[in-house]
């Protein structure tokens, strides 16, 4: 397997962000068979090199996947606190290194809640991410105001919404109205909706209600492929096999 050394240490969970690899590779303490490297960018074969830091060996961690169940307020950006990796702290209490080679898969925005996948396997990440493999992931989501055929047939075909600051045509979505409901008090309407996409652009399902005047109130991943919530049951995080997690994604 191909990896840059910036990839290759964070996968070993020596350090724990990225400025600690950015500075350990820049202090000359990491050597990849006899030649110290000072580029993060540095291509190798991980199978036929060995790599040393401060002169001991260092290896990628075992692959590990688990589902989580994101409580909304939790955040996905390393660093950020309360952290949805926090939630692993129980089972990984004795292993920081495995601890800290983890990355979330598709974040959720901090006040969005639901199913996440968290792994150190960056094969089956891109596996998620890439549009071609056509992976789905279903929201539920409360939305202002009575959402009408018409919106949701324009939201099947594609709105345009803003990725890294350009234009961008979303790809063919499903939606499903699951219900109406009149709050008495207000006589406000609000409606929640099942919305099935198979990309992940950043606040994407949000950006598309909003194109069609319907803010999101309240938004919950509920599956990914074949993987649902309610597979988690009451806990927060489960720990599943590379064979259950390709399984699920096939
Ligand atoms: N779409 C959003 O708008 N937010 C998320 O967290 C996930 C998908």
């Amino acid at each position: 397997m191909k990896l840059r050394l910036h990839q290759f240490l964070a996968r070993s969970g020596v350090a724990k962000n990225n400025f600690e690899i950015a500075q350990m590779i820049k202090k000359r303490r990491v050597r990849v068979d006899n030649e110290v490297v000072t580029a993060e960018s540095f291509v190798f074969d991980t199978k036929r090199r060995r790599v040393f830091l401060d002169g001991e060996e260092i290896n990628l961690q075992p692959t590990r996947y688990f589902v989580v169940n994101k409580p909304k307020g939790h955040s996905c950006q390393r660093g950020e606190y309360p952290n949805v990796t926090d939630l692993l702290d129980n089972i990984l209490r004795n292993e920081p290194k495995a601890m800290r080679s983890l990355f979330v898969v598709g974040r959720l925005d901090r006040e969005t809640e639901g199913l996440l996948i968290v792994t150190n396997d960056g094969k089956m990440a891109s596996q998620i991410l890439q549009p071609v493999e056509k992976v789905e992931k279903e929201y539920e989501a409360y939305v202002e105001g009575g959402l009408t055929d018409k919106d949701m047939q324009t939201l099947e075909t594609g709105v345009t919404i803003v990725v890294d600051g350009e234009d961008y045509k979303t790809a063919p979505a499903k939606l499903k109205l699951i219900k109406r409901i009149k709050i008495p008090s207000s006589g406000k309407v609000t409606s929640i909706v099942q919305i099935i996409i198979t990309e992940g652009k950043k606040r994407q399902v949000r950006q598309m209600f909003e194109k069609v005047n319907h803010p999101v109130i309240a938004l919950k991943r509920v599956r990914i492929g074949a993987l649902k919530i309610s597979d988690i049951g009451e806990r927060w995080v489960m720990e599943l096999s590379r064979n259950d997690i390709l399984r699920a994604l096939e």
